[in-house]
């Protein structure tokens, strides 16, 4: 589930064989329901061809061919820079990336940026020497300092080279979630210079080493408040319990086993951060004894003994400092805003995200979400379904407002 306020994505493929994943970008945005162009330089025509990128965007894709020639009414980069609601250069080189710190046109793609005013989003990729060089560098930073530009980094893995090193683009899991972004923000960056620190995923509770006291909570919400805050600027420390997903580029980030585990992380960051959003589902109670060995069934016993773990969200609470903003969740059944309310004061919270774990396609484990936003000065916003990463905006459009 996409559901992007704005539609039109202008992709800009550069000649690096990382132009093969961007093909699954382009499927994966047509059919969420978004509008897609691309423009190949003539080096991406030696990875990947236009048809591709036509097939899959169901709309011819742009050449430098198309550039030259005399059939559009008005300039194509024109009509295109003003056609897209952001602009995706992906896999971005490093000559391209050398034309656009330098404000230089030489072809569609680049003629392109210059002819247009929406977000740009890069995503680099080339060789780990390359991506190293001072000169190289020295463009993607000069090229940061305009907010018109996103840059997602590079990851370190196998590079076409056979080397394993920095240089490799980000996968498109990850550039498809900018771009969500993106769509929802309009690159507005209103977390910039803030640090927020959110935790996700449940806690386990283990009695010996195999078993535990858990939850089905699978920390996609934790992730999505990560992107989404990472996103719009801020700088994010996420303390997450096991999950299955890679951290994504960009952000600090610690895994954490059981409560105690998550209180102690969170507790030595909260000094630090401006924005606190505690969407951990942390197990409530945890067995009084803790075998070392695992337990032979024979041994097991019949009840276990529990004692309560400490409430990390109230603790914050007490600590934290006047500009803190502390933001919980309450994962309900049933009736999901009053327990909600309940918590917000009784936890002293700035505002709470009650969402139900009792309906079809949200809650644990789900790519999607609803929620009731609540907050201590009585608003309350409904936010109907729609994917985890776009209630996490949501969520920052209503604690930032
Ligand atoms: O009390 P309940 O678990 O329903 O409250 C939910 C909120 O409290 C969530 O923000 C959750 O992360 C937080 N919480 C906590 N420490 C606990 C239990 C819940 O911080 N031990």
């Amino acid at each position: 589930m996409f559901n992007p306020k704005l539609k039109r994505v202008l992709i800009g493929v550069g000649g690096g064989i990382a132009a093969y994943k961007v093909c699954e970008v382009v499927s994966t945005l047509f059919k969420n329901g978004v509008e897609v162009r691309t423009i190949l330089t003539n080096s991406a025509q030696k990875f990947v061809t236009p048809l591709t990128f036509a097939t899959l965007s169901r709309y011819p894709a742009y050449t430098d061919e198309n550039f030259w020639q005399p059939n559009y009414s008005r300039p194509l980069h024109i009509e295109l820079g003003e056609w897209a609601d952001i602009f995706v250069i992906a896999p971005l080189t490093a000559n391209t990336l050398a034309k656009l710190a330098y404000g230089m046109a030489d072809n569609l793609l680049t003629n392109t940026v210059l002819a247009s005013t929406c977000p740009v989003l890069l995503a680099p990729a080339m060789n780990t020497d390359m991506w190293e060089q001072q000169a190289v560098q020295h463009n993607w930073q000069s090229l940061l300092i305009n907010n018109r530009f996103h840059g997602i980094p590079t990851a370190s893995g196998l590079l076409a080279c056979d080397r394993v090193g920095a240089g490799r683009m980000a996968e498109p899991t990850e550039i498809l979630a900018y771009i969500q972004s993106l769509l929802h923000t309009a690159g507005r960056l209103d977390l910039a210079g803030k640090r927020v620190l959110i935790s996700g995923g449940g806690t386990r509770e283990h009695f010996d080493p195999v078993r535990f006291i858990g939850n089905p909570s699978t920390g996609k919400m934790g992730l999505a408040l990560a992107q989404a805050a990472l996103h719009r600027g801020a700088r994010v420390t996420l303390v997450h319990g096991p999950a299955n997903w890679d951290v994504p580029l960009g952000m600090e980030a610690f895994s954490v086993v059981s409560a105690q585990q998550m209180h102690q992380a969170m507790l030595r960051h909260l000094p630090d951060a401006d924005v606190i959003v505690m969407s951990a589902a942390v197990a409530d109670v945890k067995p009084q004894e803790y075998n070392s060995e695992k337990l032979p069934k024979r041994s097991l016993p019949e009840a276990l003994a529990l004692e309560p773990v400490p409430d990390i969200v109230t603790e914050l609470a007490e600590r934290k400092q006047p500009h803190q903003l502390l933001i919980g969740f309450a994962a309900q059944t049933g009736d999901i805003v009053t327990p909600a309310l309940e918590k917000l004061y009784r936890k002293q919270l700035d505002a709470i995200v009650a969402n139900p774990v009792d309906q079809v396609d949200s809650g644990f484990g789900s790519d999607n979400n609803q929620a009731v936003l609540l907050d201590k000065q009585g608003r309350r916003i409904e936010i109907p379904p729609c994917s985890k990463l776009q209630l996490a905006h949501y969520l920052f459009d209503f604690v930032t407002a």
